[in-house]
């Protein structure tokens, strides 16, 4: 039997029903895969809320790591026994998904199962805000918010590997340390704390080069103030709720300030940028250069006890489902 978490109607996390589902035999270039672990991450919330649009029902989830059970016609280079994960293959919230060949990419030997599950997706964005969006210059001053979380313990690592200096911010004592551990010179707790103040004096008045806010609504505003001149504001989510609409000539008061709203299906849209930033991520772990922590680990059943916990911020890493 084959179970997955399906999704009828939009709504809370109690939307997610766990069923008997089985997505079938794989199609030509596609792969069916026994799921040993899904990650979870916020664009499944996105969905689950219809924030972002989807047909109904849906299974849920994008993110896994697994061993291939058979391959469909057309697929070279993988067969069945084969160590794969994916971030990007709908229906990963099971017990088998279904997924087109090009999407996956083989798991070193020194790399688990779930922690490949836990890096895949949130490992590949630490990669391309790091890299893709911007020359990366030792000694420049990143602020990077929600720091202790599954991308942004990423994020910092990244950042201090390349010679950034990190300012994090997170909303307690226990999440500072690990924000801390990560690598960043300054952890502000930005529920009792001004992060503008924190990040203007860190970068010695100036303002930072870059901010990464994947929080959105109750950072955006101090985001924008805490850049220097022409500095870059990468807004890569909103856990915190959606920025509304603003009016483009803070920008200018702001010192020509530049914004972008970047998604990771943007930087891996092609098979070789995929696998370029897939195998950098799962190198540097299978290394040891990039550590992934996983803080929460739930049954495939429990989807929604784990969606809650990351939505009420009670969670640091990544949180993953298990079978
Ligand atoms: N654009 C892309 O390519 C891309 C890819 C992956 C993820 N993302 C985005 O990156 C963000 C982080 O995702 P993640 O999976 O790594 O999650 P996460 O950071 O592990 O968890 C979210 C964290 O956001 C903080 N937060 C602040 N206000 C919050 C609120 N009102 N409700 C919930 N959380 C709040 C919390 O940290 P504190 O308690 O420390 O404040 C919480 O732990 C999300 O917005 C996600 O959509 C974007």
């Amino acid at each position: 039997m084959s179970r997955a978490i399906v999704v009828d109607k939009t709504g809370g996390p109690e939307v997610l029903r766990i069923a008997e589902h089985d997505p079938g035999p794989p199609g030509e270039g596609q792969v069916r895969v026994r799921v040993a672990a899904a990650g979870v991450n916020f664009i499944d919330v996105y969905f689950r809320t219809g924030l972002y649009a989807r047909a109904l029902p849906f299974v849920a989830g994008l993110e896994g790591a697994g061993r291939v059970e058979a391959v469909g016609e057309g697929v070279a280079g993988l067969s069945p026994g084969d160590r794969v994960a994916w971030a990007s293959a709908p229906g990963s919230y099971a017990d088998v998904v279904v997924a087109p060949a090009a999407q996956l990419v083989r798991v070193p030997d020194e790399v688990t199962d779930e922690i490949a599950a836990a890096v895949m997706l949130q490992g590949m964005t630490a990669h391309y805000l790091v890299y893709a969006l911007r020359e990366v210059r030792s000694g420049d001053w990143a602020l990077v918010h929600a720091a202790s979380g599954g991308t942004g313990l990423l994020l910092v690592q990244l950042l201090r590997s390349a010679g950034v200096r990190v300012v994090g911010t997170c909303s307690t004592e226990a999440k500072a340390a690990l924000v801390r551990e990560a690598g960043a010179e300054r952890v502000v707790r930005y529920d009792r704390e001004d992060f503008v103040a924190a990040a203007r004096e860190a970068s010695g008045g100036r303002g930072v080069d870059v901010v990464y806010d994947g929080v959105g609504a109750t950072t955006f505003d101090g985001s924008l103030a805490s850049l220097r001149p022409r500095g870059l504001l990468a807004l890569f989510g909103q856990s915190s709720g959606p920025v509304p609409p603003f009016d483009l000539q803070r920008l200018n008061a702001g010192g020509s300030l530049v914004v972008t709203r970047p998604s990771l299906a943007h930087f891996v849209a092609t098979r070789e940028e995929f696998a370029l930033r897939a195998q950098a991520v799962l190198g540097a772990v299978a290394t040891g250069e990039l550590r992934v922590r996983i803080g929460g680990r739930f049954a495939l059943a429990d989807a929604a006890c784990a969606q809650r916990a990351l939505e009420s911020r009670a969670t640091t890493g990544k949180v993953i489902l298990v079978r």
